[in-house]
C-alpha cells in the first residue's frame, strides 16, 4: 500500500510523541503506523535526514464553536444556522528510525510543526519489525496491518522464551506454528505434551500429511484408554514405557507419592528393594512388602511394610511399566521433533517422565555429548515448576533455565498461570510472547518478569483477541503486536465443538445408549492434567 498523507504535525513536538491534525475523511485509525519523512537528526555530529516511524495512540474530534459550555438549546440554535467543521487530532508515539545497518534507533531530535504525516507502507513496516529477514520464522502479520508479515528471528530463541496467556488465547496454536517453521531450519525439538496438543502435527490441518511428517516422532505409552486420538489418527506412534527396576529409590518414592517426611515408609521400601534381585517390577516389590508385613520381627515394622504396600499397590494400575525407554540418541538427532504424549498418565508419572527427559538431555549437554542445539518445549510449565512448592521436576527446570543456554539447550516455557510458576524460571526467559491476559495476579507476575513490557503494552493485554500477541525481547527488533496466522499442521487440543457434542449426547440419550460407567471412567484421565 502506498504511503498516503493523513495530516500535519502541530503544537509542541517531543522526541517521543507528537500531535497531528487530520480530518474526518482521511484520519488514521488507532494503532495505525505512521511515518514522518526527513526529520533532521544529528548522527555522530553530522546532520542527517531520517524517516521516523510512529504509531497512533489517540484520535479525537473537537469543535471550538460547539464547546461543552453550551446548553442543548444553544447548540440547536447554532447548528441550525452554521455548519462548522470538526477538528480531528491524532496523537502518536514515536517507535524509532532505522539506521544504515537496519537497526531501530530512537531519534534525539523532534520533528517540526508543519511536517507531513503519512501512513507507513507495508514494505517499510516489514523492514522495521523483522529481524534476520530471509531466515525468519513466519508467525502472521501486524495486528492492524495483517498484510505485513512478521518473522521471528531464530536467534531470539537463544534467550529462552515464555509464552504466556490465559486459557484459549491461542498459545498452543502459536507454538505449533513456530515449531513447524523451526524444524525445517534443522532444529532438534523435544515437546513434553501433557494434553496431546501436538500429536496431530504429522497431519495437515486440511487432511493428508503435513510437510514435516517424516521429521516427527510421537512417543506414547501403550495401553492408555480413552484417548482422544488413536495411534492411527495421529499417523502412527512409538511406544514408550518406564523400566521399573532402573528407577532409583528416590524416583520410586516420588512416583508412588511417598512424602519426604515419611521416613519409616521410605526406610522399609528401601529395605525391601535391597532384597529384590534380577529384573523386577512393582508386583515383585509389593509381594516382598506383603511378605514383610507378616514376617518382620517387630509389630511396628510389619505395620510400616503394610502401609508401604498400599502405596506400591497403586503403581500396579499404572499402564507404564515395561522396557521400551525413549531412545535418547533419537531425541537429539538434527531436524527432528519428538513429541512425548503424556496425556492419560497419573500426575506423579508425568512428573517423573518430564524430570527424566530433561535430566537426560541435560546430562548429555554437560558432558559435551549434545551435537546440536535442542529446543525443549514445556507445556503447562506451572505444573512442573510450581511457585508454591518444590515439585520433583522443579530442580532440573530451574537448572536448565539458569544455565541451559550455555550448553545449547533452549527452553520454551508455556503457561496459562504465570502467577503460579516458579519465578526464577519465568525471569530467565528473556523473550516473551504474551497473549490475552486478564487475571490481575497473572498480569502482575508477567509484568515483574518482563523488562521489555512497557506500560502501554501491558495495558493492552486484556484487550487482545484470540490469536493476537505481543512479542517482547530478542525475537523481533522492537516490541511488536501481531495477529498469529498461517499454521498448516493439525492441532490436537483445539476447542471441541460443544454444540455438536451436546447434540450427539442428546441423540445417544434419546436412543437409550448412554455411555457405560466403566467406559466413562477411562475418559476422565484425559482431563486429569
Ligand atoms: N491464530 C489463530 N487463528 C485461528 N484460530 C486460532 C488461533 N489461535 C488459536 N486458535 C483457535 O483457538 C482455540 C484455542 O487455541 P489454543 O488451544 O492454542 O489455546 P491455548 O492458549 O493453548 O489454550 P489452553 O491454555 O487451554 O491450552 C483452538 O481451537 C485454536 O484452533
Ligand atoms: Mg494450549
Amino acid at each position: 500500500m502506498p504511503e498516503e498523507m493523513v495530516g500535519y504535525i502541530v503544537g509542541q513536538v517531543e522526541t517521543g510523541e507528537f500531535v497531528f491534525v487530520t480530518d474526518t475523511e482521511t484520519y488514521p485509525l488507532r494503532y495505525e503506523y505512521l511515518v514522518v519523512r526527513d526529520v533532521k537528526e544529528k548522527i555522530n555530529g553530522e546532520e542527517e535526514w531520517i524517516d521516523v516511524l510512529a504509531q497512533v495512540t489517540r484520535i479525537s474530534n473537537r469543535s471550538d464553536i460547539l464547546s461543552d459550555a453550551l446548553s442543548f438549546d444553544e447548540v440547536e440554535t447554532i447548528i441550525s444556522k452554521y455548519s462548522g467543521t470538526t477538528k480531528v487530532f491524532g496523537k502518536a508515539k514515536v517507535l524509532g528510525y532505522l539506521n544504515d545497518r537496519d537497526e531501530v534507533m530512537m531519534p534525539r531530535s523532534a520533528a517540526i510543526p508543519s511536517q507531513k504525516v503519512y501512513t507507513a507502507s507495508s514494505e517499510r513496516l516489514s523492514r522495521f519489525f523483522t529481524k534476520n529477514r530471509g531466515n525468519g520464522i513466519n508467525v502472521g502479520g501486524l495486528i492492524t496491518r495483517e498484510d505485513v508479515t512478521v518473522q521471528l528471528d531464530p536467534n531470539g530463541f537463544r534467550k529462552h522464551v515464555a509464552i504466556i496467556a490465559q486459557t484459549g488465547a491461542g498459545k498452543s496454536y502459536l507454538v505449533g506454528l513456530i515449531l513447524e517453521n523451526l524444524l525445517p531450519l534443522g532444529a532438534t525439538v523435544v515437546v513434553l505434551d501433557p494434553n496431546s496438543d501436538y500429536v496431530m502435527m504429522k497431519n495437515h490441518r486440511e487432511g493428508g500429511s503435513s510437510a514435516i511428517r517424516d521429521n516427527v516422532t510421537i512417543y506414547r505409552p501403550p495401553g492408555i484408554k480413552g484417548r482422544r486420538y488413536s495411534d492411527e489418527d495421529i499417523g502412527g506412534a512409538e511406544n514408550y514405557t518406564v523400566e521399573f527396576n532402573k528407577l532409583s529409590e528416590n524416583e520410586i518414592f516420588e512416583v508412588a507419592g511417598i512424602n519426604e517426611d515419611w521416613v519409616h515408609l521410605r526406610g522399609i521400601i528401601s529395605d525391601a528393594l535391597k532384597l529384590l534381585e534380577g529384573t523386577y517390577g512393582p508386583k515383585q516389590l509389593l509381594d516382598r512388602l506383603n511378605w514383610m508385613a507378616i514376617n518382620e520381627e517387630t509389630k511396628q515394622r510389619q505395620d510400616y511394610a503394610g502401609r508401604a504396600a498400599n502405596y506400591i499397590r497403586r503403581l500396579l494400575g499404572y499402564e507404564i511399566w515395561g522396557s521400551a525407554n525413549i531412545p535418547l540418541d533419537e531425541l537429539i538427532q538434527p531436524k527432528n521433533m519428538s513429541i512425548i504424549d503424556l496425556a492419560g498418565l497419573q500426575r506423579n508419572v508425568t512428573q517423573y517422565i518430564v524430570q527424566k527427559t530433561l535430566a537426560d538431555v541435560w546430562n548429555l549437554a554437560v558432558t559435551g555429548q549434545l551435537p546440536y542445539p535442542v529446543f525443549l518445549i514445556l507445556e503447562e510449565a506451572h505444573n512442573f515448576a510450581p511457585a508454591d512448592q518444590r515439585g520433583f521436576s522443579t530442580g532440573i527446570i530451574e537448572r536448565i533455565a539458569a544455565e541451559g543456554r550455555k550448553f545449547g539447550i533452549f527452553l520454551m516455557v508455556i503457561t496459562q498461570r504465570p502467577g503460579k510458576i516458579n519465578s526464577n524460571v519465568l525471569s530467565q526467559c528473556n523473550s516473551q510472547i504474551i497473549m490475552r491476559l486478564t487475571n490481575p495476579e497473572d498480569m502482575k507476575a508477567t509484568r515483574n518478569s518482563s523488562e521489555g513490557l512497557s506500560e502501554d503494552l501491558f495495558n493492552d493485554l486484556p484487550g487482545l483477541n484470540k490469536g493476537e500477541a505481543v512479542i517482547v525481547g530478542d525475537l523481533t527488533k522492537i516490541p511488536t503486536m501481531i495477529k498469529v496466522s498461517g499454521r498448516t499442521t493439525g492441532e490436537g487440543g483445539s476447542d471441541i465443538d460443544l454444540d455438536a457434542a451436546l447434540n450427539r449426547a442428546l441423540e445417544d440419550y434419546n436412543r437409550g445408549k448412554r455411555m457405560k460407567p466403566e467406559e466413562a471412567k477411562d475418559k476422565e484421565y484425559e482431563t486429569e492434567w
